[in-house]
């Protein structure tokens, strides 16, 4: 076979092929167009858009603006005006720097460039076809710059036939701008879809506004502020999601470095490990994160279209995220809109008032904790039915449900959830006290194991004994548990150990650390205590709500479920039509 001639492709054609990669989609297409708006200093952009962006789309803006032959050369592959030397890409502190955008997209489409530059007397227009140019002429303008793309991909028929409906289309460029305008909150957006409007937000908006002009109500209510924290060369600011309020995708979870709403594994790792317990196991919280950092600790040069970064020192900006994000969260209590002011101690009414700290020297089984149903404090109390916080019970639902009158509205409360929140951090205060409060076994307990659960006790001795048990070892797989710890009744050791045993052999990893195996043996402990909701008195009723507010997270249990919930006046008023 004969050697084939290998030759320089045409610019044209050159062009197209990384129009493949740099715009994928309608959608990615206007993500260049606006972010070279911004890159000019843009404080208002306009973008109009038909059929998902497939038929037609314009973004204009107020910017610098080009010169005439800067627009001709800004269609020249590799022209940029933002980098010059391979250094810069290490710092790199603007949207774009590769010089590829414009000649990509005008390859692949019809194209109209008109720009006029800041003390320019009049504007130009340059259109281009498929990668040629058809005319450039002067044109009068405002200063900035106007792009328009139409049949975005006709050039190419292979990549046309990957686009998706144009309903699908639409989404993802609505969800684009969306990114862009809450990562701006300073430069004012208007997103036309066929001149209807789609949203509009002014500029200067405080981020919240911005957020429920474009996100909606619902969103921005749940949203508390993340005050802004410096440290480490970095800086973190913006609004989280409240404890408790979840999703099952990254729907909600927006992450801003210096200004680019990125995708990054780093920082969505660094929220969810913060709202571990807070929210249900696989789902997501809300979060717009805004992260400020040099630009030389970032690589933003790492995927075709800029959508993923990298730190250069990860560990670091996980570890500092998680640091802000930990102690607004803290101060947090609660999953709805309305706070409760807590902790109030006190009841009405003559309730003993149980000291703040978990009485570890008292040998209370869990079972038999005042909350526990089991009769402790049903004596000599007399039923007053209205908490310090506001809330006047109203009575029971179905039995394992407490409804109350709040000074807001009314609230449902769960109280298995409450209880579980309670008992969950009565254990974890036990197993991370200096000493174990364990109790000696009356007939030590003869434990004979199968290998995978022997292997893990001999492994998470130490951890174990940490908790409060203790054994002696008495042949091959086989043990004497001499003592337990005081929250594991002793007729429920065995099976308790079993259980634990066995958890530990299956998820390895998560009881290495410290921290997560504290946890997880407290979840245990949890799941299998039980507890009976329909006996509880009025009075033990109200003790478990008092408590749930003197734990850390009475919102959410330790699952990340909500405990209650309130519905407003205001709500309640609107569902009946009065509003
Ligand atoms: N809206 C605009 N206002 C002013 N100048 C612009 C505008 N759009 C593009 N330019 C100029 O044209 C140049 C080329 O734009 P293009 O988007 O192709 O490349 P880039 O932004 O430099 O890099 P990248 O390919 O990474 O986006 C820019 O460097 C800028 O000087
Ligand atoms: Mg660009």
């Amino acid at each position: 076979m004969a050697t084939p001639e290998i030759r320089i492709l045409a610019d044209t054609v050159a062009n197209q092929i990384a129009a493949g990669e740099v715009v994928e989609r309608p959608a990615a297409a206007a993500k260049e167009l606006l972010e070279n708006a911004l890159d000019a200093g843009a404080r208002r952009i306009t973008i109009d858009f038909s059929r998902g962006g497939k038929a037609r789309m314009v973004v204009e803006d107020d910017g610098v603006g080009m010169s005439p032959d800067q627009a001709e050369l800004s269609l020249q592959r590799h022209a940029t005006s933002k980098i010059q030397v391979a250094a810069d890409l290490d710092r790199i502190s603007t949207f774009g720097f590769r010089g590829e955008a414009l000649p990509s997209i005008a390859s692949v489409s019809r194209f109209t460039l008109q720009s006029r530059a800041a003390g320019a007397e009049v504007g130009c227009e340059i259109l281009v076809n498929g990668g040629r140019i058809v005319h450039r002429r002067e044109h009068g303008m405002a200063v900035g710059t106007r792009v328009e793309v139409e049949n975005l991909f006709h050039p190419v028929p292979a990549r046309l036939k990957f686009l998706k409906t144009d309903d699908t289309e639409s989404a993802h460029l609505i969800r684009m701008v969306r990114l862009y305008a809450v990562a701006h909150p300073e430069v004012g957006f208007l997103l036309r879809e066929d001149g209807r409007d789609v949203f509009r937000s002014p500029g200067q908006a405080p981020l919240i506004e911005r957020v429920r002009e474009i996100w909606g109500k619902a969103v921005a209510d749940d949203l508390i502020p993340l005050p802004s924290v410096e440290g480490s060369g970095m800086g973190v600011s913006g609004l989280l999601g409240r404890p408790g309020v979840s999703r099952s995708t990254r729907q909600d979870l927006v992450t801003v470095v210096n200004g680019r709403p990125v995708d990054s594994r780093a920082l969505a790792y660094a929220l969810v490990e913060s709202y571990h317990t807070l929210i249900p196991k696989g789902r997501f919280p809300l979060a717009f994160l805004f992260l400020e950092i040099d630009p030389a600790a970032v690589d933003v040069n790492v995927h075709p279209a800029k959508r993923e970064i990298r730190f250069r020192n990860e560990p670091q900006v996980r570890a500092f995220v998680m640091r802000a994000v930990l102690e607004t969260l803290r101060g947090q209590s609660t999953t709805g809109a309305v706070q409760p002011v807590v902790p109030a101690v006190d009841i009405h009414s003559a309730l003993p008032v149980p000291s703040a700290k978990p009485q570890v020297a008292a040998a209370t089984p869990v079972s038999a904790l005042p909350i526990a149903g089991e009769g402790s404090t049903r004596t000599s109390v007399s039923p007053a039915t209205t908490l310090k916080l506001g809330w006047r019970l109203l009575g029971r639902l179905r039995g394992d449900r407490a409804v109350f009158e709040t000074p807001s509205g009314m609230v449902l409360l769960d109280l298995g959830s409450a209880h579980q929140r309670v008992l969950y951090e009565k254990i974890l205060g036990q197993l991370t006290a200096s000493a174990p409060v364990t109790q000696p076994l009356l007939l030590p307990l003869a434990l004979e194991l199968e290998p995978l659960p022997a292997a893990a006790l001999r492994e998470r001795e130490a951890l174990l004994q940490l908790a409060g048990f203790s054994f002696e070892p008495y042949g091959r797989n086989f043990w004497r548990v001499l003592s337990i710890p005081l929250w594991v009744e002793p007729g429920e050791a065995e099976a308790f150990l079993r259980d634990l045993l066995a958890e530990m052999s299956r998820h390895e990893g998560d009881f290495t650390k410290a921290h997560l195996a504290t946890d997880a043996l407290a979840k245990l402990a949890i799941r299998r205590s039980r507890y009976r909701t329909d006996s509880l008195s009025e009075a033990e009723l109200l003790e478990l709500v008092q408590q749930l507010f003197r734990t850390s997270q009475p919102g959410v249990d330790p699952l990340g479920r909500r405990t209650y919930f309130e519905i407003g006046d205001a709500d309640i008023a609107r569902r009946l039509g009065q509003s």
